[in-house]
């Protein structure tokens, strides 16, 4: 492979340093496209961009292949905890035993949120979505942690932030939810696991005793590392590019779990659900949705099918549809929200216009239909997944500082009125 492409502008040669990853992909360098030539690259929605170098995640959208720190997804799904991986992504390396346990026993001692946290959390509505009760509690937490604002923070208390992200996150996931209910709050036990300890804030009442189920634990567990980090994707670019101004890791990750919320990415394993019901409260027609997905004149889009990079199949997909079946089988859940999406996703599978456009079912088709028969209600799936995500941003954002990288400033082409005279409103 040549280290250098030629571009050919106005009959003048440039030459653009070409760069290989470590799995043999190449870009071009374009960094100093626009001083040599006076041009800039457009590419709206960064479909063929390749924003920085990274050495956390690989995936090949075109084989399914998704691997953390070289591990594929299918052993670290199969054989990991969520923890485990959690600092496989942050810190480069599976820990050993005495690290492992030392990175937990961190993670377990930060788990409570300051006392006046409540009075916040009390100022929401009941009804208040908590994806947007998340990011302003983890935004918040900048108040409880001034130190962390300060843009030359020391290795110690950035591993400091990251621990109390980790810890506390389920916490105020937890809490949210209750909020939201009603409910009065449980404070996290150290006694449990990670995963154990959510499902007991989550679902313990004072009323009646809760036992931990590890079908659900397992569930939980496999789900959080199926999300834990997916490379440039839209909310992890946010929590890069928000912290490439050099504010707190709090804000940055607070950005991230915003852009998340949307229905597009991380919102779409709420949408999934939603549209199930209401195709099945419209009489169960599946055709009738398909047709709608279809149709250009209608907004109407198959919630949990697509992707932007997976254009073969998402390995997540393929391990988590297994684990919905053996869940639901173990939980004895008979859902005719999932009689649906199994239809659905049969019909369209053979369908020509989502063969042709290689529009496969993603994560998110199946993440839904596990988090309800586990009892989580609809609004929860996105904080679901910010809480796997979460150890991705961490380590995307770690990354991006220990790099060093410049502050994120796109350019644009623009494409609004050349200069005119202002017309004082008299004479409008
Ligand atoms: N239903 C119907 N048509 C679709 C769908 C869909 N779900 N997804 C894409 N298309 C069509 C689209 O209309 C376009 O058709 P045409 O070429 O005739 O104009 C073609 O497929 C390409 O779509 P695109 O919007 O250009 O593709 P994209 O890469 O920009 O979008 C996507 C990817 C995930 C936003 C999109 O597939 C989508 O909206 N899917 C539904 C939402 C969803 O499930 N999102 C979760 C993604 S996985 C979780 C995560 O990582 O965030």
């Amino acid at each position: 492979m040549a280290d250098t492409a030629q571009l050919i502008i106005d009959g003048k040669t440039y030459e653009i340093p070409v760069i290989t990853g470590s799995e043999g992909e190449n870009a071009l360098d374009i960094s100093s496209l626009r001083a040599q030539t006076g041009y800039v690259t457009l590419d709206i929605g960064y479909k063929n961009t390749g924003a920085t170098k990274s050495a956390i995640t690989f995936l090949d959208g075109e084989k399914g292949i998704l691997r953390y720190r070289g591990y594929p997804i299918e052993q670290l799904a199969e054989q990991s905890e969520f923890l485990e991986v959690a600092y496989l992504l942050i810190f480069g390396k599976l820990p050993s035993k005495e690290e492992y346990d030392e990175f937990k026993t961190a993670v377990t001692m930060h788990t409570l949120v300051h006392e006046d946290t409540r009075v916040i959390f009390d100022g929401f509505p009941t009804n208040s979505h908590p994806m947007g009760v998340l990011s302003s509690l983890v935004s918040s937490l900048t108040a409880f942690y001034p130190k962390s604002i300060d843009p030359g923070r020391t290795p110690d208390q950035i591993n400091r932030t990251i621990v109390r992200l980790l810890a506390k996150i389920p916490t105020i996931a937890a809490w949210a939810y209750k909020g939201e209910m009603g409910h009065p709050l449980n404070y996290p036990r150290n006694d449990l696991d990670y995963c154990s300890n959510f499902l007991y804030m989550m679902f313990s009442l004072p009323t009646t005793k809760y036992e931990i189920d590890p079908v659900l634990v397992d569930a939980m567990n496999k789900l959080l590392i199926l999300h834990a980090d997916h490379e440039q994707n839209c909310s992890t670019s946010t929590v890069r590019i928000v912290g490439s101004s050099h504010t707190s890791l709090y804000t940055a990750i607070a950005a991230g779990i915003n852009a998340l919320w949307g229905p597009l990415h991380g919102g779409a394993n709420q949408a999934v659900i939603e549209m199930l019901e209401a195709i099945r409260e419209d009489g169960g027609d599946i055709q009738k949705y398909v047709k709608k997905a279809q149709d250009k004149n209608d907004p109407f889009r198959l919630m949990g099918f697509g992707h932007r990079v997976y254009k073969n199949f998402d390995p997540r997909a393929k391990i988590i549809k297994k684990a919905a079946d053996d869940v639901l089988s173990k939980l004895g859940v008979d859902d005719p929200c999932l009689d649906i999406a199994k239809e659905l996703e049969e019909i369209a599978l053979k369908d020509p216009y989502f063969v042709d456009r290689n529009l496969y079912p993603n994560v998110d088709f199946y993440s839904g239909i596990i988090y309800r028969a586990m009892g989580i209600p609809t609004e929860m799936f996105t904080v679901m997944f910010a809480l796997g995500r979460l150890p991705g941003w961490i380590a995307q954002w770690k990354e991006m500082r220990e790099n060093q990288e410049p502050i994120g400033r796109p350019r644009q082409i623009y494409t609004g009125e050349t200069e005119r005279d202002y017309v004082p409103i008299s004479k409008r």
